[in-house]
């Protein structure tokens, strides 16, 4: 067997081997910047703990579902996302919710990675000292001279993409895997770290009171659809991403427990972060809503604040970009997989092509905060526009077809054969229940928030 043979061979049906791999590599995805940077600031720009109480009820009543269903239809089909509806329905345009969801992948990874870029180049920044002659309220003005750079972002974006790109070619799922079983653990152990610093700065008792005291006249139709919007980026559903993962799935693993593991554990990674971002911004006068700034302003504060707080910080965002790449190696397998099993590609075509689409449109994203900051579309920059249609509409749109698919067409019988490991499991009562919410309660709630966000109705 030739190597490209061999590797397309490998991802197209590789499987995941144990339950703790299973869990690894579906939280590895759902673990990411969205956990670190965007639930943060999201949090701040959309009035605090109003709306993480949205954010949490999209997350257990539809993103939970919507992540079984795409386990339960890329377990069943085996197959990527797009091959995996043409299975399981052929000659209907189901497999359309598949084209979607390869679209998302491309959307979020145009802006994603210029993100990731801003950490990766971090580990450098705070390695070489940049921090430690500043005043903690001086980590906005290093941040904003960065960003406000063309080729440094620039350079820092496509070092992702060739660090992805080199994970995904070498096939080496296992060793990501193995990888974020270790690491993960440790972020979770420096974020609580960091946790404790920023809840002992004087003054930040406001930053809690603001992440868990909800003031609902802040909650407005577009808040809801995007915190509809976060919880399905964050667990990485309604694109094909978990469905692909499914895939891989082995036919004795507990499903829905799987998904109710990985979306706890990620809203405590989430909460956990913004624990350590908002005390530290009412600790040092910095504004929660300052945006996509927040983590790159604060973190560094924080740590500044502390003994050892350059290793730390180093540290810190070494794990940030490991979490980062591990959701950006799900993003980018979405694209891969379809290329590989549908379009016959090899395993390198396949990933050259879709990293360059996705470094060159990705530069409308990094510039967005240089010299395209000017250049707006619909009132919004390049980054703002791929990551408010990305989120906030494919992957929500991507969502209701994809309970729609599974409530109405796979049917209640393969939803207990396969939610039940064909009886194995006693979870009858837990998944007529979950029939219910994705033949009804999801797709309607999805689709009127949609619909109150974009302004057509009025509440
Ligand atoms: N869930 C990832 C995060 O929160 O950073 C982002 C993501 C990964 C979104 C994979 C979608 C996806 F398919």
């Amino acid at each position: 067997m030739n190597i490209k043979t061999e590797l397309s061979t490998y991802t197209k049906r590789e499987s995941f081997t144990t339950s703790l791999g299973v869990l690894a590599a579906t939280l590895g995805s759902a673990v990411g910047l969205g956990n670190i940077w965007k639930f943060p600031f999201m949090t701040g720009q959309n009035g605090g703990a109003a709306f993480v109480l949205l954010y949490l009820v999209c997350v257990l009543f539809i993103g939970l579902p919507v992540m079984i269903s795409e386990f339960i239809i890329g377990r069943r089909a085996k197959a990527n996302c797009v091959s995996a509806f043409k299975k399981l329905e052929p000659n209907k345009p189901w497999y359309l919710t598949g084209v979607i969801g390869v679209l998302s992948a491309f959307l979020i990874m145009f802006f994603y990675t210029d993100v990731a870029g801003w950490v990766y180049s971090y580990i450098f920044k705070s390695a070489s000292g940049v921090f430690n002659t500043i005043k903690p309220t001086e980590t906005a003005n290093v941040f904003s001279s960065f960003i406000s750079g063309v080729w440094g972002p620039l350079f820092w974006q496509w070092v992702v993409l060739v660090v992805v790109s080199i994970i995904i070619i070498a096939g080496v799922t296992n060793g990501i895997e193995r990888m974020t079983k270790t690491l993960l653990p440790i972020l979770f152990v420096l974020l609580v770290i960091c946790d404790i610093r920023a809840l002992t700065l004087p003054g930040a008792v406001k930053g809690v009171v603001y992440l868990f005291k909800p003031d609902l006249s802040k909650i407005t139709g577009a808040v809801v659809l995007s915190a509809l919007g976060l919880a399905f980026f964050k667990l990485s559903v309604g694109m094909g991403c978990m469905t692909t993962y499914g895939s891989y799935i082995g036919d004795a693993e507990n499903l829905p427990r799987n998904a109710l593991r990985v979306a706890l554990s990620d809203t405590l990674v989430s909460i956990l972060a913004g624990l350590a971002i908002f005390p530290t911004v009412f600790a040092f006068g910095f504004k929660p809503e300052a945006g996509a700034s927040l983590l790159f302003i604060t973190i560094p504060a924080v740590f500044k604040a502390m003994p050892f707080g350059q290793i730390f910080m180093v540290l810190f965002f070494i794990l940030s970009a490991i979490a980062a790449t591990g959701a950006m190696i799900s993003l980018l397998e979405v694209p891969v997989a379809y290329f590989t099993e549908q379009w016959k590609w090899s395993r390198t075509s396949a990933t050259v092509v879709s990293a360059v689409i996705m470094g060159g449109v990705g530069v409308l994203a990094t510039l967005s905060t240089s010299v395209l900051s000017k250049t707006l579309v619909f009132g919004k920059t390049f980054f703002d526009l791929f990551d408010y249609l990305s989120s906030n509409i494919f992957l929500t749109v991507g969502g209701i077809f994809i309970c729609l698919f599974v409530g109405w067409k796979l049917g209640k019988q393969v939803i207990l054969d396969e939610a039940s490991n064909h009886g194995i499991l006693n979870n009858q009562t837990v998944m007529s229940v979950f029939t219910f919410v994705v033949r009804y309660v999801a797709p309607v709630a999805i689709f009127i928030v949609l619909l109150s966000g974009l302004g057509i109705i009025k509440f």
